[in-house]
């Protein structure tokens, strides 16, 4: 049994993240989704509601939704999970991955770092992003999963249609 665990603040998952949730799936025989409990970062939506809004949008039988706290490479291991699955979208994402994959390594050699690359059509999506044109009135439709759009609408309010 492979097991990845693909950890992340997820707030909120983007299409981007699902991307290579299918990915992981084809090469893990079981993908723990781990949803990092950061009570010093500011998140727009609480743990609970990540954890509903992954586990509605992901059911295949290979994919798990899950918590985690402290040190990263420790949960892995008490999972079981020989791997961690990162996303890269462009070159300014590796060197910040690089430190975190190797300082990993270095604090449990049993454990890989994976990197993956989600479509280039996901490139340019981040949660950040997506949250900061959500909440100055911009549609991303198409970037995230439709339950998604809907609770960033039911925080921000309705998007204005584009001009034609
Ligand atoms: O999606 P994010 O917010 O970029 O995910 C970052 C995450 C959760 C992978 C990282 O902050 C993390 O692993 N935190 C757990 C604490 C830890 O293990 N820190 C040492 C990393 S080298």
């Amino acid at each position: 049994m492979r097991r990845a665990i693909y950890p992340g603040s997820f707030d909120p998952l983007t299409n981007g993240h699902l991307d290579i949730i299918e990915r992981s799936c084809r090469l893990f025989d079981e993908v723990v989704v781990s949803i990092l409990v950061n009570q010093s970062k500011q998140s727009l939506f609480p743990l609970e509601e990540r954890l509903e809004i992954i586990r509605a949008v992901t059911n295949s039988p290979q994919v798990r939704v899950d918590t985690f706290d402290g040190l990263l490479v420790h949960y892995a291991v008490a999972q079981g999970a020989t791997a961690i699955i990162r996303g890269i979208r462009a070159v300014s994402d590796y060197e910040y991955e690089l430190q975190m994959a190797l300082m990993n390594r270095r604090l449990e050699p049993g454990v890989e770092t994976v990197f993956l690359m989600s479509t280039e059509a996901y490139s340019f999506v981040s949660s950040r992003l997506v949250k900061e044109v959500a909440s100055l009135g911009g549609r991303v439709t198409g970037l995230v999963p439709p339950l998604v759009e809907a609770r960033l609408e039911a925080r921000f309010g309705r998007r204005s249609e584009p001009k034609e």
